[in-house]
C-alpha cells in the first residue's frame, strides 16, 4: 500500500508574535517544517503533500523542492478541513499519514510505528500522557480501544481529567479517510471542521481504532509559542549532542553546544564550552575546539586545535593546524597542514601551504602563501584597490617582517625576505632582502621645542 503523507502547516501562529509564517521559524538552524519534511522523507512516503495557508507563500518559497506537493487551504476551517483540501490529488489506495507543520521532533522510528504495528486498514492515533494536558485533545477509550477524541473546548468535567492526549498523528486509510471528511461537521465549541472526528466516524462505521503511546512527551510537542520554541530547541539540542556522544565525542557540557545543521566528527573529538556548529561542519580525528567558537560550514583536518573566540565560516584546514585564539576565517580560507593562525588573524579566500605560520594582528585576503613561510604581526595583503580585487602570491620559505603593506596584484619570490615596515607595490624577487621604508636619521644636536616662559 502506497504512503501519503500530509503535513498541515496552515495556521497563522499568532502567539509566535513574529512577522514570519510559524513554520519557517528556525529550530537548530532549519525551518520547523523542515523537521517535519526530513521525518516524511526517512519515511519514504511516495507522496508528501504540505497544506499551506493564506500568505503562506513564504512558506512554499522557502522549499523548493520538486518532490512536494503543495495545497492551498485558502481559509482556514480546521484540521478537518485541511487535510480534505489535499485528499483530491491523493492517490486513490494509499495510506495517509497526517503530521503537524508544528511538531518538530517527532522521530521518524515512531511514526512507524503507527505505521507498522497497526493493520493497513484500521486507524491509528498517535497520543501520549502528558504532564499536564490542558489545551489538548483528549483520547476517550473504550475497552481499551480508541472510542473518540474530544477537544479541550468540548469536553465535560471528566473528561478534562484524562491525561492521555491526542498528538495530531493520524495514519488512515485514504479511500475511508476521503468518506469521513466528506462527512465532518462544525458543530463545536469553536466551529471548525476538526480531523478529530474522523476517530468517532470510524468507531461508528465498525473500523478499529488503535492508540499508539508515545513514550517521550517532548518527541510530540507542538510549538505554539516562543517559550515553547525554545525548549524543543533544548530538547533537540539535548538529541543531538547525545548521539555524538554515543559515536565517542566528548563534550565539556553537553548543555554548553549547539548544532544548527550537520555536525560529522571523527575519533576523539573534544569539544569543550560554548562552540556553535552551523551548516555542513566535519571535525577529524582527534580536533579539540576550545570555548566560544563559531565554526559554519568548514572542515578541520585530523589533530587540529581551534583555540577559543574564533569565528570560522567556509573555511578547510589540513591536519594539526593550531587556529586562535581570536582567529576569523572567512570563506575560501584554505590551509594546508601543520598551518599556525594566531590571534586577530583575518583570512579569506586564500591558500596557505604546509608548515607557514600567521601569527598575530594579519589581514591576508586573495592570496596563495606557500609553504614555511613567516608571515609577521601586522602584516596586510592590500588587496582592494577601490574597484576590483587583486592576488598576493607568497613564495615558499619567505619571511614577511612586521608592519608590511602588500599592494596587490604583487608577488613576493621564493625565501624572500621583507624588512619590517615595508609597503611592497612591486614584485620582491626570490632569496633577496627586499625593503621599503624611509631611511632612518637622527639629527645631532635637535633641540625638543619649549614653551616660552618656562625655565
Ligand atoms: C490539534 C488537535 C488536538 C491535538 C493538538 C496537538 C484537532 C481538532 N485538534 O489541536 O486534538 O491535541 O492539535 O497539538 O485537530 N492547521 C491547518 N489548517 C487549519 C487549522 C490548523 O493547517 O485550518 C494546522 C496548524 O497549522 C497546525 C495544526 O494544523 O500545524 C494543528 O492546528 P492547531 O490549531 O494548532 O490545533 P490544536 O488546537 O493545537
Ligand atoms: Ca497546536
Amino acid at each position: 500500500m502506497g504512503l501519503t503523507v500530509i503535513i498541515l502547516a496552515a495556521g497563522q501562529g499568532t502567539r509566535m508574535r513574529s512577522a514570519t509564517p510559524k513554520v519557517l521559524q528556525a529550530l537548530a538552524g532549519r525551518p520547523l517544517l523542515g523537521h517535519v519534511l526530513d521525518c516524511a522523507a526517512a519515511l519514504a512516503a511516495d507522496d508528501v503533500c504540505v497544506v499551506y495557508g493564506h500568505g503562506g507563500e513564504a512558506v512554499r518559497a522557502a522549499f523548493p523542492e520538486a518532490a512536494l506537493r503543495w495545497t492551498l487551504q485558502a481559509e482556514r476551517l480546521g484540521t478537518g478541513d485541511a487535510v480534505r483540501q489535499a485528499m483530491p490529488e491523493t492517490p486513490g489506495g494509499n495510506r495517509v499519514l497526517v503530521l503537524f507543520g508544528d511538531v518538530p521532533l517527532l522521530r521518524p522510528a515512531t511514526c512507524r510505528r503507527l505505521i507498522d504495528e497497526t493493520p493497513e486498514g484500521d486507524v491509528a492515533v498517535l497520543t501520549v500522557d502528558a504532564e499536564d494536558p490542558a489545551g489538548y485533545g483528549r483520547i476517550i477509550r473504550r475497552d481499551g480501544r480508541v472510542s473518540r477524541i474530544v477537544e479541550q473546548e468540548d469536553a465535560g468535567p471528566d473528561e478534562l481529567l484524562v491525561r492521555e492526549i491526542n498528538t495530531g498523528v493520524l495514519a488512515c486509510p485514504g479511500d475511508r479517510l476521503r468518506g469521513w471528511l466528506d462527512r465532518l461537521g462544525k458543530d463545536n465549541a469553536q466551529g471548525e471542521y476538526y480531523l478529530t472526528d474522523v476517530v468517532g466516524m470510524a468507531v461508528g462505521d465498525g473500523v478499529a481504532v488503535h492508540g499508539v503511546k508515545a513514550d517521550d512527551e517532548t518527541e510530540v510537542m507542538g510549538i505554539n509559542d516562543r517559550k515553547q520554541l525554545a525548549e524543543a530547541e533544548r530538547a533537540l539540542q539535548a538529541r543531538l549532542v547525545d548521539e555524538l556522544m554515543e559515536q565517542g565525542v566528548g563534550f565539556a557540557d553537553p548543555g554548553r553546544v549547539d548544532i544548527r545543521g550537520t555536525l560529522t566528527c571523527g575519533k576523539d573529538v573534544y569539544v569543550d564550552v560554548n562552540a556553535v556548529f552551523e551548516g555542513d561542519v566535519v571535525l577529524g580525528d582527534g580536533v579539540r575546539v576550545e570555548s566560544n567558537n563559531l565554526v559554519r560550514d568548514s572542515r578541520l583536518g585530523a589533530g587540529t586545535v581551534l583555540h577559543s573566540h574564533c569565528h570560522l565560516e567556509g573555511a578547510t584546514t589540513g591536519e594539526n593546524c593550531e587556529i586562535g585564539p581570536f582567529s576569523r576565517l572567512r570563506p575560501g580560507a584554505e590551509l594546508a597542514s601543520d598551518v599556525k593562525v594566531g590571534n586577530f588573524v583575518e583570512i579569506k579566500k586564500s591558500t596557505v601551504a604546509a608548515g607557514s605560520k600567521v601569527n598575530h594582528l594579519t589581514y591576508v585576503g586573495d592570496a596563495e602563501v606557500g609553504a614555511m613561510v613567516n608571515v609577521g604581526a601586522g602584516t596586510i595583503t592590500c588587496n582592494y584597490d577601490g574597484a576590483d580585487k587583486h592576488r598576493t602570491t607568497i613564495g615558499d620559505r619567505a619571511s614577511i617582517g612586521s608592519n608590511v603593506n602588500l599592494i596587490a596584484p604583487v608577488t613576493v619570490g621564493e625565501g624572500a625576505t621583507i624588512g619590517a615596515g615595508s609597503t611592497i607595490a612591486k614584485d620582491a624577487p626570490a632569496g633577496q632582502l627586499t625593503i621599503a621604508r624611509a631611511r632612518q636619521r637622527s639629527i645631532d644636536g635637535w633641540k625638543r621645542p619649549v614653551k616660552k616662559g618656562t625655565k
